[in-house]
């Protein structure tokens, strides 16, 4: 109730500030550009720049890394950005509101979508695994990443998020505590990040061995869908990941400075 109440006023707000001209500076690191214009993650997507893990580094940089055309990449971004867009900015979101989104839009995404991955890869790997022996691999890859995912998710729901949660409350509440010894929201954190790195690294190795999800001449409906499928859900996890390492971790640690005094 509280988070739909707060996209739907959002979404009037930026409607009425959509007009504003934008201005993308190439040195400003990637995650910074999509944590500050949601929009713009469908261009990072269509150039393939990681804009979650790998967030920290420039545009400029990633653009020549990649041998890019930084203007052209530019245009996009700004154009994406003046495109009307009912994306809520969530880096405004309040961290509760901002968890509650995680939870029941990415966590349920994943869920959801990990048994019809299974179904699909396991059917192509079947029928299709004599002739496309990278379908072995790309099954495999995603029954590491789908377990690895669902531990992951677990961990933050069981420790992580209620630890943002009660931090939120005392700053609500206006009161700080204090605690002895060095135990941090950041250890779980540093868990969390390095976890996504796993899994990013691990659908860059999917993505290579699909050649980004082109599917053969020779393809069936099936084969098809599942490519479909695994494209979308690795999207999902880049919007998923750059929420949690560009926005809601650093948010939660300067909170927990904020709230929490060590003796
Ligand atoms: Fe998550
Ligand atoms: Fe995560």
């Amino acid at each position: 109730m509280f988070l739909s109440t707060f996209i739907k006023i959002h979404i009037h707000n930026r409607k009425n500030s959509n007009k504003m001209s934008t201005m993308i500076k190439v040195e400003t690191p990637v995650g910074e550009i999509a944590k500050n214009y949601f929009q713009t993650v469908k261009v990072f997507d269509d150039y393939q720049i990681d804009f979650c893990c790998g967030g920290k580094q420039s545009l400029q940089e990633i653009c020549q890394n990649k041998s890019l055309n930084t203007d052209e990449v530019v245009q996009k971004l700004e154009a994406s950005i003046q495109e009307a867009s009912d994306a809520p900015l969530f880096d405004a979101m309040p961290l509760t509101a901002l968890v509650e989104y995680i939870v029941t839009t990415h966590h349920a995404y994943v869920r959801e979508n990990i048994p019809l991955l299974h179904k699909l890869l396991d059917k192509i790997e079947e029928v299709h695994g004599p002739r496309h022996p990278e379908l072995l691999a790309v099954n495999a890859h995603f029954k590491e990443s789908a377990g690895q995912l669902t531990m992951h998710m677990q961990k933050e729901e069981i420790v992580l998020f209620p630890l943002v949660e009660k931090l939120s409350q005392l700053k609500a509440e206006g009161k700080t505590i204090t605690i002895s010894g060095g135990a941090s929201v950041e250890q779980p954190i540093a868990a969390m990040v390095q976890e996504h790195e796993n899994e990013g690294a691990r659908f860059e190795e999917i993505s290579r061995l699909t050649q980004n999800y082109t599917v053969p001449e020779d393809a069936c409906n099936t084969f098809r869908a599942a490519y479909e499928t695994l494209q979308a859900f690795e999207k999902d996890l880049h919007r998923h990941i750059h929420l949690e390492n560009n926005i809601l971790f650093p948010k939660a640690a300067l909170l927990e400075q904020e709230v929490v005094k060590k003796n």
